[in-house]
C-alpha cells in the first residue's frame, strides 16, 4: 500500500471540527453483538446480523469519507464455522449479498476489495463474487476494504511457520535470518501495514484470535454499543479519542 491513500474522498461530509490530518491509517474493527442485538428484540439472530450488514454499509462509507486508507473487518472467524448450519448459510447469502450490492459503490468511490483467511472454505458461489468483486477493484487506490472471512490468527500464523519451514528445507531461507519482517511478508495481510487502532464492539475485552500478529502496537478501544447499533456518529468519536492519544510503541517520551 502506498501512504498517499488518505485524502478523504468528500471532506464535507465529515464532522466540521473533526481534524482530517491526523487519522490511523488502518482501522480494524471486531463486528460483535448482531446476536444480542436480535436476541433483545425477541428476533432471530438473523436479523441482528442482516442488520450487522447495514452498519458494515454505514462505516465503510464513512471510512472512504473520512480518509481511511485500510479498513479490515473481521466478518466471519475460524470458530464460526462452528455455529449452526442454517445461520453459517444465513452469513454467506448475507456476505454474496453485500457483495453484489455494494459493487457499484465500490468502483465509484475508489475502493480496493481484499479478503484475507482461509478463503478456500467458503461457498463456491461465494467465491466466485468475491473473487469478481476483488478482480474489478483491483486497481482501485482510494482505500482498501479487507474482509476477514474464514479468519483465524493462529491458523496464520500456522500457515506462514508451514511456509517458512518449507523454504528453509528447499535453501531458499536460511534460518538464522528469519526476522519479523519475514514473517510479516508472510501474512496475508503482506505489504499492508498494521492496524493503528482496534475497535471492538459490544464491551468484551477480547482479541478472539484477530490479527494476532499484527495488533502488537495497535490502540484498541472497546465499545459496550451492539455492533448494528455502531454508528457513524461513535465511530467518528472514537477516531477523534485515537488522536488524542501518545503512541510510544515501547519508547519513552
Ligand atoms: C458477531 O456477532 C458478528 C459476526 C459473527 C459476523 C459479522 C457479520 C456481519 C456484521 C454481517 C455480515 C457481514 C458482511 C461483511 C456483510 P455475534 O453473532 O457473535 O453476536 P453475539 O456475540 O451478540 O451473539
Amino acid at each position: 500500500m502506498n501512504s498517499n491513500h488518505s485524502s478523504p474522498a468528500n471532506k464535507s461530509a465529515v464532522h466540521k471540527d473533526f481534524d482530517t490530518e491526523n487519522l490511523p491509517f488502518h482501522v480494524a474493527i471486531i463486528m460483535d453483538g448482531n446476536g444480542r442485538w436480535a436476541k433483545q428484540r425477541i428476533l432471530n439472530r438473523i436479523k441482528g446480523h442482516e442488520k450487522g450488514a447495514e452498519t458494515v454499509r454505514t462505516i465503510v462509507r464513512t471510512s472512504r469519507e473520512i480518509g481511511i486508507s485500510i479498513l479490515t473487518l473481521y466478518a466471519f472467524s475460524t470458530e464460526n464455522w462452528l455455529r449452526p448450519k442454517a445461520e453459517i448459510a444465513a452469513l454467506m447469502v448475507l456476505l454474496k449479498r453485500y457483495l453484489k450490492s455494494e459493487k457499484k459503490e465500490m468502483l465509484d468511490n475508489n475502493i480496493r476489495l481484499n479478503a484475507i483467511g482461509q478463503i478456500e472454505r467458503l461457498p463456491e458461489d461465494v467465491k466466485e463474487v468475491l473473487a469478481e468483486s476483488m478482480a474489478i477493484t483491483k486497481k482501485n487506490d482510494g482505500m482498501l476494504l479487507n474482509l476477514a472471512l474464514s479468519y483465524g490468527g493462529r491458523a496464520e500464523i500456522v500457515r506462514v511457520v508451514q511456509e517458512i519451514v518449507k523454504e528453509t528445507k528447499e535453501g531458499k531461507v536460511d534460518p538464522d535470518s528469519i526476522t519479523s519482517e519475514l514473517i510479516t511478508e508472510h501474512l496475508y495481510t503482506r505489504g499492508m501495514r498494521d492496524p493503528d487502532l482496534l475497535i471492538r464492539t459490544s464491551g468484551e475485552m477480547r482479541i478472539s484470535n484477530f490479527l494476532l500478529w499484527q495488533i502488537a502496537y495497535s490502540e484498541i478501544y472497546v465499545t459496550d454499543t451492539l455492533w448494528p447499533d455502531f454508528s457513524k456518529d461513535e465511530y467518528i468519536r472514537i477516531l477523534k479519542d485515537f488522536q488524542r492519544r501518545e503512541r510510544r510503541f515501547g519508547k519513552v517520551e
